[in-house]
């Protein structure tokens, strides 16, 4: 019987991202592209006394440890009866659009199969990781993929290039569900915005210059509107050089597209000055979904 098993999952980014009319359940039906990142979270399960969660890293502070958290729930899921400590080392910025949390999850998920020695299989995970959450199916799988549905129902896109971002993060945090409010007040959904010409160009390898008019994030003008000051620092990026700035998701952390390393370290250096932002993580996509300490991959036919 296994003691300890560690496993590690990617953050996201929505290249593109439109909305429809909420649903009966409350949930937008999304058109969405997601990148997995190289920037990572890592969760350790160890059979215990009791549960317990710790946390460590990138703003450990602010991440509860108590049955709220979601890799509580996973754990819950995966190894009924089974008291565990699960320990996350943070990377990923929390509360900011990025899938931090959704990341945890993940991770949670397959070092929890793995404390199992493998009773599930992807699709059984898939299950499990659709019922907690609507970004945690992408990062179990990783690469490139487009979302449909609330996200949950993934396509993979063949994308073999390296893009370079910078990612500005803000000290307040910003509700998802305070965005889609904001957004479905303003009755933003009118004109869909057609995702094709940003898939063509990823299964054509277009390179981060040729992608950069073609990010798109309908739940922006929420987050802006929530947050004025976010307009700033997507001036501050792109003034910096960045090919493109967007809002990250549901926001408020600030997505900047740049075309290589060296732009990528002095926008990062740029908005690191600027006042706008509280700090800057510099990562690349895509990478691979959730993998466990021995290597097991859950992507299906997923390119990292
Ligand atoms: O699924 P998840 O817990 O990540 O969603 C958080 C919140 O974001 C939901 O409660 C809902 O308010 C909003 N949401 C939505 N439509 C989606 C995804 C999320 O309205 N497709």
């Amino acid at each position: 019987m296994l003691e300890t098993a560690t496993a590690t999952a990617p953050g996201k980014v929505n290249l593109f991202l439109e909305t429809a009319a909420p649903r009966p359940d409350g949930y937008h039906e999304l058109t969405t592209v997601f990148q997995a990142t190289a920037l990572q979270e890592s969760v350790t399960v160890t059979r215990a006394e009791e549960m317990r969660i710790t946390v460590s890293g990138l703003d450990a502070d602010c991440v509860p440890t108590d049955s709220s958290n979601l890799v509580w729930k996973v754990a819950e899921n995966v190894l009924p009866s089974t008291p565990v400590h699960l320990h996350i080392v943070k990377a990923i910025p929390t509360a900011g659009g990025m899938a931090g949390g959704s990341a945890d999850a993940a991770a949670a998920l397959v070092a929890c199969n793995a404390l199992r020695e493998h009773p599930l299989g992807i699709d059984e995970l898939d299950t499990i990781a659709a019922r907690l959450g609507s970004d945690i199916n992408f990062v179990l799988h990783g690469g490139t993929a487009l979302g449909s549905g609330r996200g949950e129902i993934l396509t993979p896109v063949p994308f073999t290039g390296i893009l370079w971002w910078v990612f500005a993060t803000q000290g307040q945090g910003l509700s998802t569900p305070a965005v889609f409010t904001e957004h479905d007040r303003a009755g933003a959904w009118g004109h869909p915005h057609s995702v094709q010409p940003l898939v063509h160009a990823l299964k054509a390898g277009a390179s981060a210059s040729d992608l950069a008019p073609l990010l798109f994030n309908r739940l922006q003008d929420a987050a802006l509107s929530l947050r004025p000051e976010l307009a700033r620092t997507l001036f501050a990026g792109e003034d910096a050089g960045a090919l493109r700035g967007i809002v990250s998701g549901s926001g408020p952390t600030c997505a900047f597209l740049c075309a290589d390393e060296q732009q990528a370290s002095a926008v990062a250096r740029a908005l690191e000055t600027s006042g706008t932002c509280r700090h800057t993580v510099t990562t690349t996509t895509t990478a691979p979904g959730a993998v466990d300490k021995l290597q097991t991959s859950y992507r299906k036919d997923n390119r990292g």
